[in-house]
């Protein structure tokens, strides 16, 4: 029995921390530079992993040396891949992210390899039906329609990192319980800035509970009884990449704690935070241990 289970696409990162954001024609040195899995699902598992949760990974790799990297870091952080696809025929994602130091807001390439998209029948029913939670990116659509369907007639929960409008998001949205959705996704799809209004819109087409992220402003979530507030900490940030990826396992980790929104939105606020200090996606991503210090430490600089 899983935690969590995760469906969506992988990437591995290649991450420029750069001193100011270049023009075009210019030619610059990195300040610092890293390699680390990524992919917005991925990075949500491994969150709940290093806090603790039982997590399985379902998507596609290609043969070749990123899938194997990919793979590795899946077993280091002890998700399981067995649900893994590895394609002869197909490339693994790669990412390339440039950070601006200043702000530490960033800019991402994907080169997404069109033939490493998750089919229905590649989908493994033994771990979708035997999960908590099923995590999901809404990417691969075919895939992800079927995982939904299996997903509700086994009685999980499924969870929606709605980044961007992508294909058939009307009927995945009236299908998930808990959308969690970027504020561009607010604006550009739920076609308002007003963050109540758009929570209202997700819950009248079925959420349980609703949220939109607003980066470094904070989050807003409502359930049934009204809407939450939670600001972001004030950390030194260094890159935001993965922090939205983080908010969403850390959140995945407070529904499996059966905590009030108000905790679980500060808890996820602060393990997103926390990686915000870091470079990549991945590797500052805190475990239990540290996000309840983190806490602990704002508490009693109130
Ligand atoms: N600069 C920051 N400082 C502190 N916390 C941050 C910062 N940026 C993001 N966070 C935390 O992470 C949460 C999610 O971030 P954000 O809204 O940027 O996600 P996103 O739009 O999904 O982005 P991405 O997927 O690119 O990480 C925010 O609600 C906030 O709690
Ligand atoms: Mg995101």
């Amino acid at each position: 029995m899983f935690d969590c289970v995760g469906i969506g696409i992988c990437a591995v990162d290649y991450l420029c921390l750069l001193s100011h954001y270049p023009a075009l024609d210019e030619k610059m040195d990195a300040e610092q530079f890293s390699y680390q899995g990524g992919g917005p699902v991925p990075n949500a598992l491994i969150t709940l992993a290093r806090l603790g949760a039982k997590t399985a990974y379902i998507g596609v790799v290609g043969d070749d040396e990123h899938g194997k990297f990919t793979l590795e870091e899946f077993e280091q952080e002890w998700v399981d891949i067995s649900g893994v696809v590895v394609d002869k025929n197909c490339q693994t994602n790669q990412a390339f992210i440039w950070i601006d130091q200043q702000t530490g807001k960033k800019t991402v390439v994907l080169n997404k390899n069109s033939t490493a998209e998750l089919m229905p029948n590649e989908l493994s029913n033994r771990h979708i039906t035997s999960t908590r939670y099923l995590h999901l990116d809404g990417r691969e659509t075919e895939a992800t329609i079927a995982a939904i369907e299996l997903a509700k007639e086994a009685g999980v929960e499924i969870v929606l990192d709605a980044g961007s409008p992508r294909k058939r998001i009307e009927e995945i949205l009236s299908l998930v319980d808990y959308p969690i959705v970027s504020e561009s996704f607010c604006r550009n799809y739920l076609k308002t800035s007003n963050y109540e209004e758009g929570l209202e819109k997700l819950v009248l087409k079925g959420a349980s509970i609703a949220v939109v992220t607003c980066g470094a402003k904070g989050c807003y979530a409502a359930d049934s009884t009204g809407v939450v507030f939670q600001p972001a900490f004030n950390v030194n940030v260094v890159d935001t990449t993965g922090a939205g990826d983080v908010y969403h396992g850390a959140f995945i980790y407070g529904l499996l704690q059966n905590w009030e929104l108000p905790q679980i939105m500060k808890f996820a606020a602060a393990t997103a935070a926390i990686k915000c200090m870091h470079l990549g996606g991945r590797n500052g991503i805190p475990d239990l241990n540290k996000v309840n210090q983190f806490l602990l430490s704002k508490e009693e600089n109130q």
